[in-house]
């Protein structure tokens, strides 16, 4: 039976995102769907670190539907393997994403957003187990700055720009940008990016507390590469509980925070990475951690 779903086979739409735009549209099977994640989304494995790259670099990657979509998709297959300990989420020179799709915007309602379930996406990407390095040359805005901001660290280039210019399209920031930006840079810088437009560059983002590492124009890459080995090199177990321990700083007020701590340092204490990690250390040689 062909595999290929004909016009007048139409179905009741089953998923919301079957429902987009208001009409039924015709899925393609799963491996036509994998040949357009893959074009839109580089997946390059090097031992426990994997690279994502956003793939449009015609339209600076913006985070179209079918971007995110097949983002998610990767993120979430490399999140499941077991010896994968680092991802480095990257673009292109020019541009790590240069926001949300605004053409897609433009023909979009309120209602085709909604059905399109994009803040599930956001949340996938947030609650991965795996440490995330954002690797970040060019155009960092909106949506992209947004993403950036998802992940645990930011390497940037000298050449980054970051912002979140939506309030001059009308709209305002949706995935995170007046939140996540507000606690990592201030009040004051976030009200001026936000409402003036205002574009920060990597060393003024690294100044505000945004960018962790800010590396010559050629070596933002490599060095989202190196970080990403140091981090795949420690116990994966206290990398997660690290990740979520941290996340937690910027949720809950400090007494819980610090209970919080002290419960997931007593889960990291019960690993057998933790045995590892201290005898190694005591017998003078590199740990070999198995992430149990
Ligand atoms: N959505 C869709 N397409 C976008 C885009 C976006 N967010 N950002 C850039 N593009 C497209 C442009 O339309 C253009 O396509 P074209 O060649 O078919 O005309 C292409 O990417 C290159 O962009 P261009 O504007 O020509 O490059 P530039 O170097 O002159 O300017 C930016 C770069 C990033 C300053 C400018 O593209 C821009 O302001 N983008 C929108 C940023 C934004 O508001 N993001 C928030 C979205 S909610």
């Amino acid at each position: 039976m062909s595999r290929r779903c004909a016009p007048w086979r139409r179905r009741r739409p089953s998923t919301p995102r079957e429902r987009w735009n208001g009409h039924v549209r015709c899925l393609a099977p799963a491996t036509a769907r994998r040949a357009v994640a893959e074009e839109l989304v580089l997946v390059e494995r090097d031992g426990p670190v994997a690279v994502v790259r956003l793939n449009r670099p015609q339209q600076l990657n913006a985070l179209s539907d079918e971007l995110m979509e097949a983002l998610v998709s990767a993120l979430r297959e490399l999140d499941a393997e077991p010896s994968l300990r680092c991802i480095v989420l990257g673009g292109s020179e020019r541009a790590f994403a240069a926001g949300a799709d605004i053409a897609e915007l433009a023909r979009s309602s309120a209602i085709d957003l909604y059905y399109a379930r994009r803040v599930e996406r956001w949340d996938a990407i947030r609650n991965l187990w795996t440490p995330l390095v954002a690797a970040v040359s060019g155009y960092c805005l909106g949506g992209g700055c947004e993403l950036a901001m998802s992940c645990d660290v930011i390497v940037a280039s000298e050449t980054a720009r970051f912002g979140q210019p939506e309030t001059g399209l009308g709209i305002i920031p949706g995935a995170g940008g007046t939140q996540r930006l507000t606690r990592a840079v201030g009040k004051a810088l976030a009200l001026d990016m936000i409402l003036s437009g205002r574009l920060l560059t990597a060393r003024e983002a690294q100044a505000a507390g945004l960018v962790a590492r800010v590396v010559a124009r050629e070596a933002w890459l490599d060095e989202a590469r190196r970080l990403a080995h140091d981090v795949a090199a420690k116990g994966p177990v206290a990398t997660r509980l690290a990740k979520e321990a941290v996340d937690r700083a910027f949720e809950a007020p400090l007494g819980l925070g610090l209970e919080y701590e002290r419960r997931l340092l007593n889960l990291a204490f019960a690993s057998e990475d933790a045995r590892e990690g201290l005898n190694a250390f005591l017998e003078k040689r590199k740990p070999e951690f198995e992430g149990r």
